[in-house]
C-alpha cells in the first residue's frame, strides 16, 4: 500500500513533521493520572518478576541503539535500575554474564532487523526475559521476544529514522516512569513527570518552527566535509544522532561526541572550514558546554548553537544560534533533535543527495 506524501517533498520531511503526533500517539492510553505511573498491557511479567528485575539491557542498531542511550539515562536516573547498552551485532556473539533478574529490550522500528532478533533470541535461549520496543506490528522481533511496547508511529518510509526515534526515546521516559513508581519514586514526582510528558508534543511542535532558521544555516555550511556534533549528559546520544543523520543522507563526514571528551581528539579537526554543532539547552553541564564551545572558537572553528533561551554567553559566541524550547532536561533529546533532522534534510536537499533513498543503505538490515 502506497503511503501518500500529503503534499511534502519527501517523506523523511513529512516525518520529521508527524512527531507532534507520533508522540502523542507513543503516550495514548499509557499515562496513568490516578496512580501517576505509565501503562503497559503487553510487558508480560508477574508482578513478582517486574519487582525483581535488578538490571537491563538495551540492544538495538543505528538509530534505535542511540535511543537506547537516552533510555540508559532516563532509566538509571528516575528508575534507579542499572541499564546497560548494547550493540545488538556485540551482543549476539559476546557472552556476558547475564542474572537472572536482568529484562533485555530488543529497541528496533522495523522489527526485523537481523542482529536485533538474532541478540534477542540468543538471549532467550539463555533464559533471559527478553521485551521488544517495536514499530511495526506484528514484526519478526515482536513475535520473537516474550512480550514488548508498540511505538505506534505509522509507517516510516525514509531510510533516515527520525519519528521512530522520539517514539522510542519517549517510550523510553515512560518505561522509566513505570519502573521509577514501582520502586521509590514519589506520587508527586510522578505526577510531574506526567505533566512533562504532555507538554512534550506542544514542544516539538515549536520546535520544528526553527526550519527557516536551520534552512540558512545548511546553506552556510553545505560545503563543509566534516562536522562535529557535541552534547553532554542527555544529550550526548543527540550529538551521536545528529551526526549519525548528516551522515546517511548528505554523505558529509561527522562524528559525534560527549562534548567533553572533545580535548582527548576531535578538537584536533578543529579549524575554520570544520563546524561543530554544540547542543547547549540549559541544565547540569551547561557552563561546561560553553567553555567547549570558547574553545572551538578560539581555534576558529565555525560554532552553531541548538540552544533554548537568550544568553548572551552562548549568542556572542556561537556564529549561528538555533532555539528550541526547554523542558526538564530528561526531555529535552526529543526536542533538541528536531532541529538536527531537518539540518540534516537540508544539507542533503542542497548537495542533491537522495533524501529518502540514501545510497548504500536500507530501511531495514535483515541480513547480517
Ligand atoms: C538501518 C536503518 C536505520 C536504523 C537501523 C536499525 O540501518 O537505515 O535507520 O536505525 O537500521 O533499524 P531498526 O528497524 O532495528 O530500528
Amino acid at each position: 500500500q502506497q503511503i501518500s506524501l500529503d503534499g511534502y517533498p519527501h517523506y523523511m520531511l513529512k516525518e520529521i513533521h508527524e512527531q507532534p503526533d507520533s508522540i502523542r500517539n507513543a503516550m495514548r492510553g499509557r499515562l496513568d493520572d490516578q496512580n501517576a505511573t505509565a501503562i503497559f498491557g503487553g510487558l508480560n511479567l508477574t508482578p513478582q518478576q517486574l519487582r525483581s528485575v535488578d538490571r537491563i539491557i538495551l540492544t538495538g542498531c543505528g538509530t534505535s541503539w542511540h535511543s537506547a542511550l537516552v533510555g540508559e539515562y532516563l532509566i538509571e536516573e528516575f528508575a534507579r535500575i542499572p541499564v546497560e547498552v548494547e550493540y545488538a551485532s556485540e551482543l549476539r556473539y559476546r557472552n556476558p554474564p547475564i542474572e537472572p533478574g536482568t529484562l533485555v529490550f530488543g529497541i528496533t522500528q522495523s522489527g526485523e532487523t537481523a542482529d536485533t532478533l538474532a541478540a534477542l533470541v540468543e538471549t532467550k535461549r539463555k533464559g533471559h526475559r527478553t521485551l521488544a520496543i517495536n514499530n511495526v506490528v506484528g514484526s519478526s522481533i515482536a513475535q520473537a521476544a516474550d512480550g514488548g511496547v508498540y511505538l505506534h508511529a505509522g509507517p516510516e518510509i525514509g531510510v533516515a529514522s527520525t519519528k521512530a526515534y522520539t517514539s522510542q526515546c519517549c517510550t523510553l521516559a515512560m518505561l522509566a516512569l513505570y519502573f521509577g513508581r514501582l520502586r521509590h519514586m514519589s506520587y508527586e514526582a510522578g505526577q510531574e513527570f506526567i505533566t512533562a510528558l504532555r507538554r512534550l508534543p506542544a514542544a516539538v511542535e515549536q520546535s520544528l518552527t526553527c526550519e527557516s532558521r536551520v534552512r540558512e544555516v545548511a546553506e552556510k555550511y553545505q560545503s563543509a566535509t566534516t562536522f562535529l556534533y557535541m552534547g553532554r549528559q542527555y544529550n550526548f546520544p543527540t550529538a551521536l544522532e545528529g551526526a549519525l543523520k548528516l551522515k546517511e543522507i548528505s554523505y558529509i563526514h561527522a562524528e559525534g561526541y560527549p562534548a567533553a571528551e572533545m580535548k582527548h581528539g576531535p578538537i584536533a579537526l578543529v579549524d575554520e572550514h570544520t563546524p561543530s554543532v554544540f547542543i547547549v539547552p540549559r541544565g547540569t553541564t551547561y557552563e561546561k558546554v560553553i567553555a567547549n564551545m570558547e574553545e572551538v572558537k578560539a581555534r576558529s572553528g565555525p560554532v552553531i548553537a541548538v540552544t533554548c533561551h537568550a544568553d548572551p554567553a552562548i549568542d556572542n559566541l556561537a556564529d549561528d544560534v538555533i532555539r528550541v524550547p526547554e523542558t526538564p532536561e530528561f526531555l529535552q533529546p526529543i526536542v533538541s533533535v528536531i532541529p538536527l533532522q531537518l539540518l540534516a534534510y537540508n544539507v542533503a536537499l542542497l548537495r542533491g543527495c537522495d533524501v529518502d533513498k540514501p545510497r548504500n543503505l536500507a530501511k531495514s538490515v535483515t541480513v547480517e
